[in-house]
């Protein structure tokens, strides 16, 4: 690349160029649209259950009759897919973590009763056992360790239960060892050629996670931290090489997660692998534009779409988002 300007102030002033509105939007590098949106939407079980989530303004869980109405809005805005997380009471989870194999458990549901009402729009799976295990690990736990080809075998059984129920996409998010290709054969196996696997390649040991852990009832169940099995926040190579791993052993897609702390991240996943790239704006980055917007301390609409465009800028494909819906209406009203 010629670094060199061809040209010199004052001939050369970039500033001509952002003069006016339609020289800015001739000159835009890039663009963001309905098209890029996963939803990310949070479960619980009931009927017409609109539940606030306090470190989440503006989010609510949703009991699978809602998230019915929230995938007509998704598919009204244009917003190709949804992502489903499920909510489960401290007393309803099991060292186990048995409720993921449930083929009747709160996510099988709400899969089955969306495809019924909303067949064309995508559904991503959240393959990990934290929802369902009383320690709040995404795997099995046995004196202090997490079990890695004892919990693949589990996440197998939950992603083809999945992929039964009609979800298109299985999303593992539980950085065990192997499990995308596991996962990739017991899908083909069960006759599930079609079912995508995005992976959550570089996931990253996050604090900005926190929200979500009350999102989904672990907040106060999670015994110690995930750093035995999610990347060390300081990592970069381990990135790719994670990402590697994963698109070897059949990955559709890949995901970098969270999403602005580690823009450099997407752009070095996109770079070396020019494969479908995607990003997961997390609970936590939710969580700081909505409560500075609150307070008064930022614009919360323009903090939303700049932080958006800005995954695209660093190369992502598509961003897994809770603003899905909110941004999709800021793009359509022009
Ligand atoms: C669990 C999972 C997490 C998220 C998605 N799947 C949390 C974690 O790993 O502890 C985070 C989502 C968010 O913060 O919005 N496997």
């Amino acid at each position: 690349m010629n670094k060199t300007p061809l040209g010199r102030y004052p001939a050369l002033r970039l500033r001509r160029m952002r003069g006016a509105d339609w020289s800015r939007r001739l000159m835009s590098e890039t663009t963001l649209s309905c098209d890029d949106f996963i939803w990310a939407i949070v479960l619980k079980d009931g009927k017409g259950l609109r539940e606030p989530i306090d470190a989440m303004p503006g989010v609510f869980r949703l009991s699978p009759d809602e998230a019915v109405k929230a995938a007509i809005e998704a598919r009204d805005l244009g917003i190709p897919a949804l992502a489903l997380f499920p909510y489960t009471d401290a007393d309803a989870r099991t060292p186990g973590g048995e409720d993921a194999v449930n083929p009747d458990n709160l996510m099988c549901r709400a899969a089955r009763a969306i495809k019924a009402q909303v067949p064309e729009i995508g559904l991503m799976a959240d393959v990990a056992l934290d929802p369902y295990t009383d320690h709040g690990h995404d795997g099995l736990l046995n004196d202090g360790v997490i079990l890695n080809d004892e919990t693949v075998e589990i996440l197998v059984k939950q992603a083809v239960v999945q992929a039964a129920a009609g979800f298109d996409i299985v999303a593992p998010s539980d950085m065990m060892d192997g499990r995308v290709g596991a996962i990739r054969q017991g899908l083909d196996k069960a006759g599930y050629q079609n079912v995508q696997i995005m992976a959550y390649a570089a996931k990253y040991a996050s604090a900005f996670y926190g929200p979500y852990r009350e999102a989904i009832g672990s907040a106060g169940v999670l015994q110690g931290d995930k750093r035995t099995y999610q990347m060390d926040p300081a990592n970069t190579d381990e990135a790719l090489r994670e990402v590697g791993l994963d698109l070897a052993e059949g990955a559709d897609s890949v995901m970098v997660k969270p999403g602005m702390p580690y823009l450099d991240i997407v752009r070095r996943v996109k770079e070396e692998f020019a494969a479908p790239t995607f990003v997961f704006q997390v609970s936590g980055e939710y969580a700081m534009i909505r409560a500075a917007a609150q307070n008064g301390w930022l614009d919360g609409e323009r903090a939303m779409m700049e932080s958006l465009t800005a995954f695209k800028r660093a190369g992502a494909n598509g961003i897994i988002t809770y603003f899905a819906a909110e941004a999709a209406r800021v793009l359509r009203r022009g």
